[in-house]
């Protein structure tokens, strides 16, 4: 089914859940880390399509802190495709920036690298920004952010009046984006797993049971024909909303 897109209603950023990897191989009677072999197919296709579509972000959870705790073959193999897999002509082609969420030191020397030579090479481009959220979790983030508030009041540089909204967002992993409009789970579970926590305060959310190898254009479309279809209000009445749109028309 072809669904109609509204080309001025692109969410500006879509945040991914790339769930249903492991499941998909299983399906199929192959190990797990055939599904994130796919799992990373569709990264590239996904990260092309978005583009093309004019989104400006697309952040993907690609590695959380708890997923350290995994089998280690799988985490090595998952580590193995990251480094295999960062691909420089993919976002030089399609002019995309990219950028790493999360902690960088506790991965190995030769996926700290690729980020970097990854993020450096890039940092020009335009066109769209392509985050992989990489040991990253929201409650990381956050207490790091806290950290660094009771560090600059106890030197004196931040007064309790001064740790507002814009303070702590100006703080966390994603300063250097907005929030995202648009989050999609794939995978079929209804939950969003220590993920842009703070970030998400107003995304719509989609969830679908389509594991991540297989959640390919249509699916994308319907996750944004759903998106348009929605009246974001952020605390606001409809009627408010309704007023403000007509008087911006
Ligand atoms: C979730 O599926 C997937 C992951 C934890 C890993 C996702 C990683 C990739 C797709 C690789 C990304 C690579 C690049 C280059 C960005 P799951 O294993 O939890 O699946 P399950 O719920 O079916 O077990």
């Amino acid at each position: 089914m072809d669904y109609e897109l509204n080309k001025s209603q692109i969410p500006a950023h879509i945040a991914i859940i790339m769930d249903g990897n492991g499941r998909w191989a299983m399906q199929r009677g192959l190990p797990r880390t055939a599904g994130h072999v796919e799992g990373v197919a569709n990264v590239r296709y996904i990260t092309e399509l978005c583009t093309n579509l004019g989104v400006k972000f697309l952040t993907l959870y690609t590695f959380s802190t708890e997923n350290w705790n995994r089998p280690q073959d799988e985490v090595m193999a998952i580590m193995d495709l990251l480094v295999d897999n960062m691909d420089l002509d993919l976002f030089m082609r399609n002019n995309v920036r990219f950028r790493m969420i999360g902690g960088i030191d506790r991965l190995s020397p030769a996926v700290q690298a690729c980020v970097r030579e990854l993020e450096e090479k890039t940092k020009n481009n335009s066109r769209m920004t392509a985050v992989i959220a990489l040991n990253y979790s929201s409650r990381w983030e956050l207490t790091q952010t806290m950290k660094e508030a009771v560090r600059e009041a106890a030197e004196g540089r931040l007064l309790p009046d001064e740790v507002t909204e814009e303070y702590i967002s100006s703080h966390l992993q994603t300063k250097f984006m907005p929030d995202p409009d648009l989050l999609i789970r794939t995978g079929g579970e209804l939950r969003i797993s220590n993920y842009l926590l703070w970030q998400c305060a107003y995304s719509e959310f989609y969830f679908c049971d389509t594991y991540w190898p297989d959640f390919h254009e249509e699916d994308l479309h319907r996750a944004i024909a759903t998106y348009q279809q929605r009246q974001r209000r952020f605390g606001l009445t409809e009627a408010q909303v309704e007023n403000t749109n007509t008087t911006e028309n």
